[in-house]
């Protein structure tokens, strides 16, 4: 009985400290900041040829104050919509690349008629 104890404690124990770790995630789905860090390494600074601080205050990664984070957060609920679709088709998921191709701003010339 004192070892089940001990076991809930200690995984209560992480549970709250990953929630510590990522302070204000509202719309990715990783659970620790390792994950979450790699994800903006390697698929959203690059995809939009920038770095971290076009979004983030470098002092405090989970303030909202800049509106390029804000814009971005829209951006990947945009992403995890598609990719619902995507999965239901069984084709490859897009991300940020499949429009901006390293840019922050997009071309989006007017359609041709
Ligand atoms: C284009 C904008 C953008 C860029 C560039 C960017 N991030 Fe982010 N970042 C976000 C958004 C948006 C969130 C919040 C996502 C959410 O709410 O699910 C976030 C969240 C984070 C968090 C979690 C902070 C918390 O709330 O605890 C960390 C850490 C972080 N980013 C690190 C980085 C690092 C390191 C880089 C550079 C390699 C980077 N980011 C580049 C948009 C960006
Ligand atoms: C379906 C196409 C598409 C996808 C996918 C997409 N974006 Fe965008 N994004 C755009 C377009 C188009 C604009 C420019 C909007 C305008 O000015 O008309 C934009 C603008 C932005 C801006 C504002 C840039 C600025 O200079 O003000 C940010 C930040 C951004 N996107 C982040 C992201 C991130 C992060 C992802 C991936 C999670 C992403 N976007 C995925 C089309 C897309």
């Amino acid at each position: 009985m004192k070892k089940v104890m001990i076991i809930v404690l200690f995984l209560t124990g992480l549970m709250v400290g990953q929630k510590r770790e990522l302070k204000n995630v509202k719309v990715l789905p990783f659970k620790t900041k390792r994950e979450l860090v790699s994800y903006m390494k390697t698929v959203v600074a690059p995809e939009l040829g920038v770095k971290c601080n076009f979004c983030h205050n470098l002092t405090d990664y989970s303030s909202d104050e800049k509106d390029h984070k804000k814009v971005a957060r829209k951006m990947m609920t945009m992403v995890n919509t598609a990719n619902k679709t995507m999965n239901e088709l069984n084709f490859h998921e897009i991300s940020c690349w499949v429009c901006h191709q390293g840019n922050n701003h997009p071309e989006h010339p007017p359609k041709k008629k």
